[in-house]
């Protein structure tokens, strides 16, 4: 294909924070000043034959690590997907070339330009190219100070008519707890259209306090600026979370290590005033969060969104943390915990989610968020866990009783957060549910383990009292680390879950089916499945 200069500066306009400096030199953005060059008065040097410009540099090169913190790629559309790399090494500000090409070779290119980035935002640089194909895959790369970047695989939305989707499910990291396994088997199944990531992308602890395997960057706990951009940096150094990154676009939402520990809207367990202002801290975590994760920033300055994909899926992001999340109460305050003017997202999170579930005509309607929705109890039905749904019971009340009322089906949890693997059917009436066959159920709830960070403890013990307290529990695994592989087509919903051998080992340990669940059209209610899902018959080729 060929392309203008106006072209490629009306594409590079939409790049959002970072400049674009065009191949020649001039840095006239989307001016109607920019002369509209054809491709025909340029040479094949400067195109490389297609109408794009080819990567130039004639200085000294930069460090041989410049590209040390990979690349990733995130929040897919029909016609864009979120880029981002990062360069270490460089000062002032500097010029960063991106390409994307269908191929891994990157014979057959369909955008490149140049952008700049600064220590602003410290290094990073983040494209959404837009004009990109749908349902296609494209690989991309990044080239600076004469250096290139690893070349990474991304995928766009599909749109109309698709038969199948299947993404994995991650969440919880702590790295002074292990190595990041669970993210290289899912970066080796090239099958996936996208990983969703659930949150505790990082921990913000100081050596020691929460796992000593392995010691952190900075060794504090983080709080400042500088320190929020050192943690990410060390977490983006980690061979099979880049490689993750490299092979599949990730939908990313935090939970609350993000900022700290049990965070909400106004404070968090984790933050005293000794350690200063509470807006400053969640600014901070906010922008650097912004900087380094491949997501597409809204205009709102939230992170709960929308993402289709053609009839098959919605999937509904949310921020169960600090978007309007009103401070937790303990377990034993059964008024606190049923007072219906607490929130956990917050007036406008839950009328815009009620609006996006009665608008849906997608198929399956999936909700990828933090904390635990199902009804998750102990002894005579006590709440055991107050910082997940069952701590603000009116919400939960009002969630399902939207869907009863509004009879939506086909609506599919997906939650992180509590280090163990469960399934559960989701129920506003836990009285008059019969778990033999799953009637009463509303909805269904996958949630996942943890890549590293330490299960539940209490052993078969404490799992016994949960699963006879919660009816609607169909099955948990407390022991096991991993991440769950969910497939979607017309007639049913399947979640695999898989378990991760040793984490505390540097080299990767294998991957065993723990088991799956299906959930088929209408029924919103999980069946067991013994065999996982098979594979995609053709993948495409993965980033070399
Ligand atoms: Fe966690």
């Amino acid at each position: 294909m060929t392309i203008t200069r106006r072209e490629l500066i009306r594409r590079a306009g939409q790049i959002g924070v970072v400049t674009l400096v065009t191949g020649c030199g001039d840095n006239t953005g989307d001016s109607e000043s920019a002369s509209d060059v054809g491709t025909d008065s340029e040479s094949d040097s400067e195109t490389g034959g297609d109408g794009l410009p080819n990567y130039e540099y004639d200085g000294d090169p930069g460090p041989k690590d410049l590209f040390q913190h990979g690349v990733a790629s995130g929040d897919p559309l029909p016609d864009s997907v979120i880029l981002w790399t990062r360069v270490t090494g460089a000062s002032g500000e500097v010029e960063v070339f991106y390409e994307i090409a269908v191929d891994p070779a990157f014979e057959q290119r369909v955008a490149a330009a140049y952008v700049t980035t600064n220590d602003e935002r410290d290094y990073t640089v983040k494209i959404d190219p837009s004009e990109l194909d749908a349902g296609t895959t494209y690989y991309y790369r990044f080239q600076s100070l004469g250096r290139m970047s690893p070349v990474g695989r991304t995928r766009t939305a599909p749109t109309g008519a698709v038969a199948r989707l299947r993404f994995a499910v991650v969440s919880c990291a702590s790295l002074a707890h292990g190595y990041f396994h669970a993210y290289g088997h899912v970066a080796n199944r090239k099958d996936l259209d996208f990983v969703v990531h659930l949150g505790d992308y990082i921990y913000e602890y100081g050596d020691g306090e929460y796992g000593s395997l392995r010691n952190y960057e900075p060794p504090h706990e983080i709080k400042s600026l500088e320190d929020y951009r050192l943690r990410y940096a060390q977490y983006r150094r980690e061979a099979p979370l880049q490689e993750v990154h490299r092979q599949h676009p990730m939908i990313a939402v935090w939970d609350d290590h993000e900022i700290t520990n049990n965070a909400y809207a106004n404070g968090a367990e984790n933050h005293s005033d000794d350690e200063g202002d509470w807006e400053t801290r969640k600014a901070i975590a906010y922008q650097v969060y912004h900087e380094w994760m491949p997501i597409r920033e809204q205009p709102n300055g939230f992170i709960y969104r929308k993402l289709s994909y053609g009839d098959l899926l919605d999937l509904i992001m949310l921020d169960t943390r600090i978007a309007g999340r009103d401070p937790g109460v303990s377990a034993g305050d059964t008024d606190g915990l049923a007072d219906p003017n607490r929130h956990l997202l917050g007036a406008d999170q839950e009328a815009w989610l009620s609006e996006q579930l009665s608008a849906s005509t997608a198929k399956w309607k999936v909700i990828g968020q933090q904390v635990m929705m199902g009804y998750w109890r102990g002894a005579g039905g006590a709440v055991i866990n107050p910082d997940q749904w069952d701590g603000y019971q009116a919400a939960q009340g009002r969630f399902f009783h939207g869907l009863r009322k509004s009879a939506i089906d086909n609506v599919v949890v997906l939650t992180g957060d509590i280090h163990s693997f469960w399934a559960t059917d989701l129920t506003d009436d836990i009285d008059s549910y019969d778990p033999e066959t799953g009637d009463g159920s509303l909805a269904v709830e996958f949630v996942t383990s943890s890549v590293s960070s330490p299960t539940l403890q209490g052993g078969q013990g404490f799992l016994d009292l949960v699963l006879a307290n919660s009816p609607a529990i169909r099955w948990g695994d407390m022991g096991n680390h991993g991440y769950i592989v969910v497939d979607l087509d017309e007639n049913r919903v399947q979640g695999d879950y898989f378990g991760v051998m040793g984490i505390t080992q540097p080299t990767a340990g294998p991957e065993m089916f723990l088991q799956g669940f299906v959930s088929s059209d209408g029924a919103n209610r999980l069946t067991a499945a013994n065999d996982p899902a098979p594979p995609q018959p053709e993948a495409p080729a993965p980033a070399p």
